[in-house]
């Protein structure tokens, strides 16, 4: 079905409430964002004039400023009287009345009509649906949905929130959506259907509390990782050390992060460690590699990634194996020079810590 301007309601939100709702930090806005129905809200200008990079796709943006913006001035008293009647349905708290909503949504829809036609021509306003984006695998950092999947329950049904989320996850590593709600501001009727497919899938999965509530209960996001390896990827990675028969290039930083995993689940911290500490050095034999006081086995680093691991997977208790080593490999925590932020070099990478655990000297061990 073609869309048509006059079955719409262009209703946006304030850059602001972007960085709110999809919990946005430095490492975030620094990459490259892909805002999916953003509509007329104020993220793709505002970004964009900060030095951000990403683009906006809505099918909205079939339509030139003039149009959305009388489509804007035509619907706009309409939405707020049904906000108004709705006053309970609503937390007015970061945002105080309904008139101060009115004012800022209006406030945040005026950078986007300013930016709209420039950016248009810049590549940075799409005309297109999620269900089919028109990039290409990895075009992005991160994908935003706010206020469209989970919340059009009943004009986007499952099959096609489905098709939307596979896409977005092949255009970006993660997706994020919010709210969960859908519009009478009951839970999404999506949100456990779709949580179960793609936890069967391997996705990492995270319903994170936001810092924004305007409608009431809608106050968390929606993570969505990429899958990594499946279970059985991992299971299988775990039997090939434990076989002593895992190639010495398959022993990459994802490979130790997995079969750690896969130990602290199996056997808990302290155990985990004993075991490590031998299957470690045995699988080195077997791959070639020397275990003496300046290569191979390390027990500094083995203990401190161990427990970083630890402290992730109490973040995430819920999560399946594959998914707790997809958020994982998506978190600063996971990063190869982790250790460093900790350990001054001399200390982490001398005999006494490749022989001993050696206490950090930079900063204390993640809780
Ligand atoms: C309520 S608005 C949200 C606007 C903006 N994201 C915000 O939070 O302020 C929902 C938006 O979803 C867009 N939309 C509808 N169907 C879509 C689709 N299949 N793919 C992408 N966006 C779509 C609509 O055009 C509309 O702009």
């Amino acid at each position: 079905m073609a869309f048509s301007l006059d079955r719409v309601v262009p209703w946006g939100r304030s850059y602001d409430e972007y960085v709110r709702m999809f919990d946005l930090g430095p490492d975030e806005l620094g990459g490259r964002i892909l805002g999916c129905g953003d509509g007329p809200a104020a993220f793709q200008a505002e970004h964009h004039r900060r030095g951000g990079r990403g683009v906006a796709i809505d099918p909205l943006y079939a339509f030139s400023a003039a149009e959305i913006e009388q489509r804007i001035a035509a619907t706009h008293r309409q939405v707020m009287a049904q906000v108004r009647a709705n006053r309970a349905d609503f937390v007015w708290i970061t945002i105080p009345s309904p008139e101060e909503l009115e004012r800022q949504r209006l406030a945040a829809m005026a950078p986007f009509l300013a930016d709209y036609e420039t950016g248009r021509q810049q590549g940075r306003y799409v005309a297109g649906e999620a269900q089919a984006l028109p990039f290409a695998a990895d075009h992005f950092d991160l994908a935003l949905s706010s206020h469209f999947l989970l919340l059009y329950a009943e004009a986007v049904p499952l099959a096609e929130q489905r098709q939307a989320i596979a896409e977005l996850l092949r255009v970006a590593p993660e997706v994020r959506i919010f709210p969960l709600l859908e519009l009478g501001g009951a839970p999404s009727r999506h949100l456990e259907p779709l949580m179960e497919e793609l936890r069967a899938q391997g996705c990492g999965l995270e319903l994170r509390r936001v810092a924004y509530e305007l409608q009431r209960g809608g106050h968390t996001l929606l993570r969505i990782v990429r899958p990594v390896l499946t279970n059985e990827a991992i299971e299988a990675l775990a039997a090939d050390v434990l076989a002593l028969r895992l190639p010495r290039e398959r022993w990459t930083h994802q490979a130790h992060l997995a079969v750690g995993l896969w130990h602290l689940r199996r056997h808990g911290e302290s155990q985990a460690l004993e075991l490590l500490r031998t299957r470690i050095r045995a699988h080195n034999v077997s791959a070639g590699i020397v275990n003496d006081v300046d290569h191979g086995y390390h027990e500094t680093l083995t203990c401190f990634w161990l427990r970083l691991l630890a402290v992730h997977e109490a973040a995430h208790p819920q999560a399946t194996l594959a998914g707790s080593l997809a958020l994982l490999l998506r978190s600063p925590l996971a990063s190869a020079d982790a250790p460093l932020r900790h350990y001054k070099p001399e200390r982490l990478f001398s005999r006494q810590a490749r022989a001993g655990w050696l206490e950090p000297d930079r900063a204390p061990l993640p809780r």
